[in-house]
């Protein structure tokens, strides 16, 4: 297994369309392995393959990455069949580092995509599980959680980016 490199904001691989997978390999399974150790490093509870800089609708998460709990899942070509309600509930991003905010979500999504040996599966989920459903699903759209927050706050944060990358440039 290996690290993966995480792709931070405003790298513009982050508003790819992710391309839907035909069957897995090998490679994809090496992918997966990668990406669950990568987001366990981080420490992060969801990660797609987008944020690694591979465009393929592949998503991986654990509500519990501490050591003593892990249980990984995976999706391949995830997509949301039904949802219901809304939640709002704070978010993060190991690709918009220091930064949360609340963001508003359907309460329930019912995914249906492929499991590491390529067989279908359906996963319910309510709570966090929901929120992380949608906010993996979206970074295979290209779409990040400060895109759901509201202009105003999603410019206070872009005009604190830039100032970042400006002191980093001038300091080096
Ligand atoms: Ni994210």
């Amino acid at each position: 297994m290996a690290l993966l490199e995480i792709c931070k904001y405003p790298d513009p691989v982050l508003q790819k369309k992710a391309k839907p997978l035909k069957e897995t390999d090998p490679s994809l399974e090496k992918l997966i392995e990668d990406m669950i150790e990568t987001m366990y490093h981080a420490p992060g509870i969801g990660l797609a393959a987008t944020q690694v800089g591979k465009p393929l609708r592949v998503i991986v998460f654990d509500l519990n990455p501490r050591e003593e709990g892990r249980n990984p899942s995976c999706l391949i070509n995830p997509e949301i069949i039904e949802a219901e309600g809304e939640q709002t509930l704070e978010e993060g991003c190991l690709s918009v580092p220091e930064y949360f905010s609340e963001v508003k979500r359907k309460a329930k999504v019912k995914v249906r995509g492929l499991n590491i040996q390529g067989k279908a599966v359906e996963i319910c989920g309510e709570g966090v599980l929901a929120t992380v459903l949608q906010h993996e699903i979206d970074h295979l759209d290209g779409i990040l959680f400060i895109d759901r927050i509201s202009a105003l706050k999603r410019a206070l944060y872009k005009k604190r980016v830039q100032k970042k990358l400006k002191n980093q440039s001038e300091a080096t």
